[in-house]
């Protein structure tokens, strides 16, 4: 049932051009190159009123709603919060008949994520959720759903989950911005013809592994590794941080690039390796600078920037060149090679890549 692969998580990673396809199936319209999304229930006179949204989940999903809140709040003006479900239910948020609660999860079974949609409920707060399986608890219990077509996710790591939440919370925006008028037809038509080149980007990120594995391979020993990246860089870099410790249990963390001389620059010494996203073009140079400084600690710096920047390279060790897209689409591109990163840091020391020690895949308890 692994189709061949050594593990499950391999399996769904190599599922998720698929997964990410399937996603945006229908629900782009190829001939006008806009979105449709036929599962609304509400009129987009309704939608367009929102003029606030939660976004609320856990772990992996928790990550994609961070993406999807600088989507939205890009491409819709709508302010977004991103919370912690485990958090969020116990606070007593402010709610306007215009707020919106999109809740994010994979299993639909998460305990604090469906407790937070149970309360917001309550205060008669409309929520949407984006969710992997047809007939969970939280498809049933919320207003509105958009399915994520990802398959079954067998892995305790979640990949092609992320990548449909991603994709799916793309649509959405791109929706809100259609009723909203906020983007012109032009604009839409763009970001819908990059999309549909996602799912052969993803293909040949998971083909041309060979320098993120002899780089993952290099972690053996190692004991602290760090992530750094500026906005959407940043979501995607607590992601990356997440799997690693997950399944290869090497302790990490990611922090926002601008904010690492506020302390955290004090762990970075000789051969300290760190992983430095460098995708967007709009506070490319101010990463630079601070990749500039880890490097002056001595750190071991593996660079990720678009196809064609030939600049990364002179500030870092090694660079591991993404397929050009949209900068705003990056995020769905930078996760594979961080999946496959601590895929192999795992396989490398020899763990049980897909039922990491102390975790559950369904997350039911509070
Ligand atoms: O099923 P859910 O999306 O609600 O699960 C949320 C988290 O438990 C889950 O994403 C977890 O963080 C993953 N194991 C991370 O890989």
């Amino acid at each position: 049932e692994k189709g061949g692969y050594d593990s499950f998580m391999l399996k769904e990673m190599h599922e998720q051009p698929q997964a990410v396809r399937d996603t945006m199936g229908a629900r782009i319209d190829e001939e006008n190159k806009r979105v449709i999304l036929p599962e609304l229930k509400m009129s987009d006179a309704e939608l367009a009123t929102y003029d606030r949204i939660y976004i609320v989940a856990c772990g992996t999903s928790m990550h994609a709603g961070l993406v999807g809140k600088d989507v939205i709040e890009k491409w819709t003006r709508v302010p977004v919060e991103v919370a912690v479900a485990s958090e969020f239910r116990y606070r007593d948020p402010i709610y306007t008949d215009k707020t919106l609660m999109i809740v994010i999860s994979q299993s639909g079974e998460t305990a604090d994520t469906l407790a937070a949609l149970r309360e917001a409920k309550k205060s008669n707060v409309k929520v949407l959720a984006i969710t992997n399986v047809v007939g969970s608890s939280v498809a049933r219990e919320a207003d509105e759903v958009i399915f994520t077509w990802a398959g079954p996710e067998v892995a305790v790591a979640s990949t092609k989950a992320y990548t449909s939440q991603v994709v799916a919370l793309y649509l959405f925006s791109l929706y809100l911005a259609q009723v909203k008028g906020t983007m012109a037809a032009a604009e839409v038509a763009e970001v819908v013809e990059h999309l549909s080149e996602i799912p052969g980007k993803i293909a040949s990120m998971l083909n041309n592994d060979d320098q993120i594995r002899r780089f993952a391979e290099g972690t053996k020993e190692v004991s602290s590794l760090f992530f750094i990246g500026r906005s959407l860089d940043y979501a995607v870099s607590l992601e990356g941080s997440l799997k690693l410790k997950e399944i290869s249990y090497i302790h990490s963390e990611a922090y926002p690039a601008g904010e690492l001389k506020h302390g955290t620059l004090a762990l970075i010494e000789d051969n300290v390796p760190v992983v430095a996203l460098a995708t967007q073009p709009d506070i490319y140079e101010k990463t630079v600078s601070n990749i500039v400084e880890v490097k002056a600690r001595g750190a071991h710096v593996l660079g990720f920037a678009t196809e064609g920047n030939h600049d990364l390279a002179k500030s870092v060790d090694e660079v591991i060149y993404m397929p050009a897209t949209l900068p705003m689409l990056t995020p769905i591109l930078t996760v594979i090679p961080l999946q496959l990163l601590a895929y192999y840091a795992s396989v490398a020391r020899g763990l049980d890549v897909d039922k990491p020690r102390n975790l559950a895949k369904s997350v039911t308890v509070e």
